[in-house]
């Protein structure tokens, strides 16, 4: 526990009740540190938003955390998760955000709450639920008396959670910093003079609060005193607060980058976050938020957009399925570690820095004899070979830092990466899936049938109360005989997305869907017509609202105003867009149930051949407990676009068919220079996401079922479970560092597939040796591995013996076996 050296015995009788009570941690702060219990601190965070995991998965991922040397984690919280309907709130389960603040605090880490209530957060309408933008008069997050009072009264809810949970530091509790609204400065300028006048009355009514610690704003330049402000980037070393005595903050390192449906997988390699993060020390740094620690997935409909996928992997240290991403996870351990030994120096300390030209600083942190050294080379390109006199001659590789303790002892550097490399593997589970299959029934949305019937066309997410990704608008015409529309008409329906399927006649016409960043798409397609009453059918569905940008939240959806045209013979046009259209939300396996295996409303067929290719169609199948603890994931290769359920939980949409850029991947990845989202890539011409992550929480140790809900057409045939499991580890170290290796819990080092000491060449996977190399290379590192969970090897001439090589390094590869 956090408060571990402060338990009060309250007095005998409680003593048998309530062993261990935590007192109050005073938590303040100064331009150089964060001030605990009078402790001068730096601190590392990383994010793990609670709804991207299950509860069960949670204390796991905060040790792997606190074992990767973080001090805090931050969370948003997720006003539509909490308050799906006005004053019906939800904070059970995997919402149960107090729990876990708990488990922050049981795992011996502080928590850092972001309320916002708006959130980004790539989160599906970056987290307000849909009755509050219905309400009347209101406009969101500017100086509007209905907005403000609904943030104000969800914000006080969460705050009086948090105290009587004594979740704040002032009670005892983990939570040391908290924030109110998010990114505001980014997108003030539309909203004039109110948005200035909002973000004071955000910052009075956190104030007002009084939770005890200090309030941060995060991108937001004119923060009122005595809220922080704070960066959001991939680099803020060259960041100032806007008061001198506000301790620099870095609240998003992003540590790689989102997904949407269409793009290619985003990585940003662990030299260049090393790099951010020793770079931000260096130039004063008191705090890092890793932004994601742990991105996880975007379960149901969660996730934001439009088109952001269900993984929401972001690259992090722990990969979405919580596994370590090594080497990044490993790299940035040392880094932490070695940050930490001048934690003294960084935050009680003289900073002075020197330029040594090309591209090279040297910066200082001294107090009295002390001493504590960055060694930076912000040069793109060029290495750096510097001679310190009596502190010693350092090789500095560009775009690196070195961290030099005493300022003549290298402990780290950030382009030299001695962790080790995991290379995980999918592994197939045993059995088939025997699938019985049933429509959608379309009956009545093909006859035109609806709940509610208007003379225009309406706005989806609004009507619909977003409660599905589904909206049907149905119309019919009167078509006369020797007319410019008795025969082939086109269909012309302008639509602000996000996909579009069009019937005619109970027949299907066409479907389209939009590309990140369109904000509107015309269909058009010929159809058939007949003289008299024709039905027309258009089905809309979202991906995703939009969770960022000024007024986002008024971005519309669906194909409200249209227009929806028959263009008939020469052009003659027919706007149909103020007929009288009927509506329905949501499908009617939606209604009925269709994704609970225990409901009854389903008649599931079986047959020889299940459809293939088959729009509309529930797909369902039986399959065994899957053994073992490693992470799950259903493979839907082959399916089209819809939504999957496991035991009824919704693993969230899936749209393998959509196919990433077939282009960016190849070359090799250079860690230098600035980073952006497109460096990098690799998944180039595969399905955006192929595998969907299963928590092993969803999954029963009797009958389990799958239900899917295919949109487009797809084929079940190779629908199968895997799970993630590490199979190779690689190192690569040189002469006089300590190599550490490990298997996964439970698992052991069953091979050695390459082990030289010498000059061996090549990456993780294709290893080879050099033109020398020790002779006892591959013994000794059986004799130090094989049989074991994990090793540790001294690469030196003591262990392997002596070689003819100048320079020598260790390369290693690996197995792991369950
Ligand atoms: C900070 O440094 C000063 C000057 O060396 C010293 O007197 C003081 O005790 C230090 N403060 C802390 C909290 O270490
Ligand atoms: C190097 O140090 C000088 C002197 O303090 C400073 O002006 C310059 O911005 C620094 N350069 C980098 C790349 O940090
Ligand atoms: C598949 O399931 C159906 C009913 O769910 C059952 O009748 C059939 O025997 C099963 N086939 C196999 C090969 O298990
Ligand atoms: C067909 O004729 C009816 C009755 O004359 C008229 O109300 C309707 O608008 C016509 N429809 C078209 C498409 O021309
Ligand atoms: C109909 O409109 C299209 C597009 O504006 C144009 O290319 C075409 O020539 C027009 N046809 C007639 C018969 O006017
Ligand atoms: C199923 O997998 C096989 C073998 O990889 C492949 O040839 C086939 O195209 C796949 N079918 C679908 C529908 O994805």
């Amino acid at each position: 526990m956090v408060c571990r050296n402060r338990f009060k015995i309250l007095h005998f009788v409680s003593l048998a009740i309530q062993l261990l009570v935590c007192s109050a941690i005073e938590v303040t702060y100064d331009s150089s540190a964060i001030i605990i219990d009078g402790q001068r601190r730096v601190l590392f965070s990383g994010a793990i938003h609670y709804p991207r995991s299950t509860s069960e998965m949670w204390p796991d991922l905060l040790q792997k955390a606190k074992d990767g040397g973080l001090d805090a984690i931050e969370s948003y919280i997720f006003w539509d998760q909490h308050e799906p309907v006005r004053r019906r709130y939800n904070f059970a389960g995997d919402l149960d955000f107090v729990k876990f603040f708990q488990l922050v605090q049981q795992a011996g880490l502080y928590g850092i709450l972001r309320i916002g209530p708006y959130v980004c957060a790539e989160w599906n309408y970056g987290g307000f639920p849909m009755w509050l933008k219905n309400m009347p008069d209101i406009q969101f997050r500017t100086d509007n008396a209905v907005y403000k009072n609904e943030m104000q009264i969800f914000t006080t809810k969460i705050v009086n959670m948090c105290k009587a949970a004594k979740l704040f530091a002032s009670q005892g509790g983990p939570i040391i910093i908290a924030q109110i609204e998010n990114e505001y400065g980014n997108i003030m300028g539309p909203y004039g003079d109110a948005g200035k006048a909002y973000i004071k009355w955000c910052a009075q009514m956190a104030v007002s609060l009084n939770i005890g610690v200090p309030w941060i704003m995060c991108q937001q330049d004119d923060a009122p005193q005595p809220m922080i402000n704070t960066c959001n980037g991939y680099y803020c070393d060259t960041f100032k607060p806007n008061n001198p005595k506000s301790p620099k903050m870095f609240t998003e390192n992003w540590i790689g980058w989102f997904k949407k449906w269409g793009e290619r997988d985003p990585h940003r390699t662990p030299q260049d976050s090393a790099f951010s993060v020793a770079r931000f020390f260096e130039n004063g740094g008191v705090f890092n938020n890793y932004y994601m620690y742990h991105g996880g997935t975007n379960f149901g409909r969660t996730s934001g957009g439009p088109y952001i996928a269900t993984s929401y992997d972001y690259d992090a240290p722990l990969d979405e399925y919580g596994n370590l991403n090594q080497p990044k996870y490993g790299h940035l351990k040392k880094l932490h570690e070695s940050i930490k030994l001048g934690e003294k120096l960084l935050t009680n300390g003289t900073r002075s820095s020197k330029d040594l030209g090309n591209g090279v600083n040297l910066t200082m942190y001294t107090n009295g004899g002390e001493r504590f050294c960055f060694l930076s080379n912000t040069d793109k390109s060029n290495d750096a070979t510097m001679d310190l006199g009596n502190d010693g001659k350092y090789y500095v590789p560009a775009w690196s830092v070195s961290i030099l303790e005493n300022c003549n002892k290298e402990v780290y550097n950030t382009a030299k990466v001695s962790a080790q490399t995991s290379v995980l593997a999918k592994k197939q589970v045993e059995g088939q899936f025997n699938w019985s299959w049933s429509p959608e029934p379309m009956k009545d949305t093909m006859q035109g049938i609806g709940k509610f019937k208007a003379t225009q066309l309406l706005e989806q997410k609004q009507t619909s109360f977003d409660v599905s990704d589904y909206f049907w608008y149905m119309t019919s015409v009167n078509v006369n005989e020797s007319s410019s529309f008795s025969n082939k008409v086109v269909l012309h329906v302008e639509t602000k997305g996000h996909v579009l399927h069009a019937f005619v006649n109970k027949g299907f016409v066409g479907y389209q869907y939009g590309t990140p960043g369109q904000l509107s798409f015309n269909f058009e397609k010929s159809v058939s017509v007949k003289p008299g009453e024709n039905t027309i059918t258009l089905l809309s569905a979202t991906v995703g609202l939009p969770n960022y940008g000024a007024f986002f939240d008024t971005q519309p959806t669906g194909i409200v105003g249209g227009p929806v045209k028959l263009i008939g013979d020469n052009n003659a046009t027919l706007d149909i867009s103020s007929n009288r259209w009927s509506y329905k939300v949501g499908l009617n396996g939606e209604g009925k149930r269709f994704y609970d295996p225990d409901s009854r409303n389903t008649k599931w067929r079986t047959s020889d051949e299940i459809p293939t290719g088959r729009r509309m169609t529930w797909y369902k199948a039986s399959f065994k407990p899957i053994d073992g603890n490693d992470p799950v994931v259903l493979d839907l290769q082959g399916m089209g676009k819809g939504q999957a359920w496991v035991n009824g939980h919704s693993i969230g949409r899936f749209w393998p068919s959509y196919i990433a850029n077939e282009n960016g991947c190849g070359g090799s990845c250079d860690y230098r220079g600035e980073y952006k989202a497109e460096k990098c890539v690799t998944n180039c011409g595969n399905p955006t996401q192929r595998w969907y992550h299963v928590p092993r929480s969803y999954l029963r140790s009797f009958a389990n079922t799958v239900i899917l809900f295919e949109e487009l057409g797809g084929n079940p045939q190779n629908v199968s479970f895997q799970t993630t499991t590490l199979e190779t580890v690689c190192g690569d170290a040189f002469e006089n560092s300590l190599l550490e290796l490990a298997c996964s819990e439970g698992q052991t080092i069953s091979e050695i597939q390459f082990a030289s000491f010498g000059d061996p060449s090549g990456i993780c996977g294709s290893f080879s040796k050099g033109s020398c190399e020790a002779k006892e290379s591959l013994s000794q590192v059986e004799k130090a591995c094989v049989g074991r969970e994990s090793c540790s090897i001294d690469v030196s001439e003591k262990t392997f013996g002596s070689t003819n090589c100048v320079t020598k390094r260790l390369a290693v590869q690996l197995a792991c076996e369950n």
